[in-house]
C-alpha cells in the first residue's frame, strides 16, 4: 500500500482525496492545510488523519508520497521538501507562476532520483490521448495543424482571480501542454498572442483577460491555434483537433448520456455538455493517478515531468512577451 499526503484540502485537493482512496494501492495516511477546516473535513470524510504543519507530514514514516494540490505559490516548496525527505511527488499545475522559483527549485532537486509528476490531466484524457495517437500513428498523415478550443462555462470570482496568477499561467499552460504532449519531440518555437477583457467586470478588476487567442509554431513547422474564454453559456467546451496530410481527427465534448431527442423545434438535440473540469475530465484524474502509483511500485519515471511543467511556463512567459510588445515571440528554453 502506498501511504500518501496530501497537502491543501481546496477543490481540487478535495477531488485527489476521494481517487487516493478509491485505487486499490494507495490509502490517504495524512491531510495537511493552512485552512484546519479544510483538513478536518477531507480528512473525515476519507478517513484519514490531520496533521498540524505540512512538514510533519512530509518527514513521516509512515508516508511514501506527496499530493500537492495546494496554493500554486506553495509548490515549489513542497516538491523541494518532498524529494529531500525521497517522496514520491505528484505536484498541481503550474509548479509556479514564476520562472526563477521554478529553476531555483529544479537545482534544489538536481540528482534526487524520486517519482516526481506534474498534474496535466488532459494528456490522460482518452479522447485527447486518441488524437495524440493520431499524430504518432500517422493515421492522419503528416500533422499540419493543432486547433484547441478550450472555454470554462463561467468566469471564477474575484478572490480565485487575484490568486491564481493570470488566464495564460493558470489556464492556458493546460492547452500549451496539451499542445506539447501532441507535438512529441517537435518542440513550440514561436508564439503570438492576444488577451482582452470583453465582458467580465471581476477580470477587468483583476486586470487579467477573460478571453485569449494564440497562433504558435513548432520547430518542424506545424501550426498550433488556441482560443479561451471563461464564460461559455453551454458549458465547458473542451474541444481538440488534429489535421494533416491524410485528414483529420478530433476529440469532441462529451454529454452525459449519448441520447439525441426529435421534436418539431429541434433535431439531434443532446443534454448540455457537461459542466466543469471535475465532471469532464474525471477519467483523466483517476488515470493520470493510476500512473502515479504504477510509477512508484515498478520504479518507473513518470511521463510527465518537471520539465514538461517547467516548459509549458516558458511558453506561458513568451505568450505574456507577445502580448505586451505586440509581436511574435521566440521561444527560448535555456
Ligand atoms: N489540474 C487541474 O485541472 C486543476 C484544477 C484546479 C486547480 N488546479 C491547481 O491545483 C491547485 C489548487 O487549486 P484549487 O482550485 O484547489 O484552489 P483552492 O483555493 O480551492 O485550494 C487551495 C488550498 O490550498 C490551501 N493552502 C494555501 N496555502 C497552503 C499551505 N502553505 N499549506 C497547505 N495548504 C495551503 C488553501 O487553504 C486551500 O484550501 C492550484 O495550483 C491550481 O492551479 C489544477
Amino acid at each position: 500500500m502506498i501511504n500518501i499526503a496530501l497537502l491543501g484540502a481546496g477543490r481540487i485537493g478535495k477531488m485527489h482525496a476521494e481517487i487516493i482512496n478509491a485505487h486499490p494501492k494507495a490509502r490517504l495516511q495524512f491531510v495537511y492545510d493552512v485552512n484546519s477546516n479544510s483538513s478536518k473535513q477531507v480528512s473525515e470524510e476519507n478517513n484519514s488523519e490531520v496533521v498540524s504543519s505540512a512538514e510533519e507530514a512530509i518527514n513521516s514514516e509512515k508516508v511514501d508520497a506527496l499530493l500537492i494540490a495546494s496554493a500554486t505559490p506553495t509548490h515549489t516548496k513542497f516538491i523541494t521538501m518532498g524529494a529531500k525527505a525521497k517522496k514520491a511527488i505528484f505536484c498541481e499545475k503550474p509548479i509556479d507562476l514564476d520562472i526563477d522559483k521554478v529553476n531555483e527549485c529544479m537545482s534544489n532537486i538536481k540528482g534526487i532520483d524520486t517519482p516526481l509528476q506534474i498534474g496535466f490531466n488532459r494528456r490522460f484524457d482518452n479522447s485527447h490521448a486518441k488524437v495524440q495517437q493520431a499524430r504518432t500513428n500517422k493515421e492522419i498523415g503528416e500533422l499540419e495543424m493543432i486547433i484547441i478550443s478550450s472555454r470554462d462555462p463561467a468566469p471564477p470570482g474575484l478572490d480565485y482571480l487575484n490568486a491564481a496568477g493570470g488566464f495564460f499561467r493558470d489556464t492556458t499552460i493546460h492547452d500549451f501542454d496539451l499542445s506539447r504532449f501532441i507535438l512529441g519531440e517537435d518542440p513550440i518555437v514561436q508564439v503570438s498572442a492576444f488577451g482582452d477583457n470583453l465582458f467580465d467586470e471581476n477580470v477587468k478588476k483583476a486586470e487579467d483577460f477573460d478571453t485569449a487567442m494564440f497562433i504558435l509554431k513548432s520547430k518542424k513547422g506545424v501550426f498550433i491555434h488556441i482560443n479561451n474564454s471563461r464564460r461559455a453559456v453551454y458549458g465547458y467546451d473542451q474541444r481538440v483537433e488534429v489535421f494533416g496530410s491524410k485528414g483529420m481527427v478530433i476529440s469532441n465534448n462529451q454529454t452525459p448520456s449519448s441520447v439525441e431527442s426529435f421534436t418539431e423545434s429541434s433535431t439531434s438535440s443532446k443534454e448540455p455538455i457537461l459542466n466543469f473540469f471535475i465532471e469532464r475530465y474525471v477519467q483523466a484524474y483517476k488515470d493520470q493517478f493510476n500512473h502515479f502509483i504504477e510509477c512508484i511500485v515498478n520504479n518507473k519515471k513518470p511521463s510527465v515531468t518537471f520539465e514538461d511543467g517547467r516548459n509549458a511556463l516558458i511558453i506561458a512567459n513568451a505568450a505574456y512577451e507577445s502580448h505586451k510588445l505586440k509581436k511574435t515571440i521566440d521561444i527560448n528554453y535555456e
